[in-house]
């Protein structure tokens, strides 16, 4: 939860920042086989739009985070990171991603805000389909060996 107005208003400033870099990025599609996964069109479908609801803001339109992400601010935060299978998002399993997406990212001394309460946990799974859905095919195999562990 936001502490104070300045954190709100720092959170909101943010966003702006965000949805101007959005503006200027290229929109990129995506032709993976969604028989091969573990989600179904319909879960995909409803992620996407929960995505671009909850999550776009900060992780990009199509998950692909801000250019700057590996350097922190001058508060010491480090800006939202591609989930779109160019970070480190898919060296964790389903349950790490839904525990990160359920309790947001303060436990790690990050600024994410979690989203219980807000998103069931049906609804944060889709979010997560949505994301992976970007994974190219071999990333998204390379995840499949660690989520099995
Ligand atoms: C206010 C900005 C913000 C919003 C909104 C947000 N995130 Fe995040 N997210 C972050 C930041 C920043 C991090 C890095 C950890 C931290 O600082 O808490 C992060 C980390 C993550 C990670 C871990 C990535 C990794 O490489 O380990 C996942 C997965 C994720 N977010 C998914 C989501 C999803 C799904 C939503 C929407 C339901 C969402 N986030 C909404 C800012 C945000």
């Amino acid at each position: 939860m936001l502490k104070s107005k300045n954190a709100l208003t720092r959170w909101a400033l943010s966003i702006a920042t965000v949805s101007v870099l959005l503006a200027c990025s290229e929109t990129q599609s995506t032709a993976t086989d969604v028989s091969a996964r573990w989600y179904t069109p319909q879960q995909l479908a409803q992620g996407r739009a929960i995505f671009a609801e909850n999550c776009a803001a900060c992780h990009g339109a199509n998950g692909e985070g801000v250019s700057n992400w590996q350097t922190p601010d001058s508060n010491g935060f480090y800006p939202a990171p591609p989930v779109n299978g160019t970070a480190h998002a898919w060296h964790h399993s389903l349950a790490v991603l839904l525990r990160t997406i359920n309790q947001g990212g303060e436990q790690l001394g990050g600024r994410m805000p979690g989203f219980q309460g807000r998103l069931t946990e049906l609804e944060q799974r889709s979010a997560v389909a949505a994301f992976q859905d970007y994974w190219p095919d071999d990333i998204y195999a390379q995840w499949l060996v660690i989520d099995n562990r």
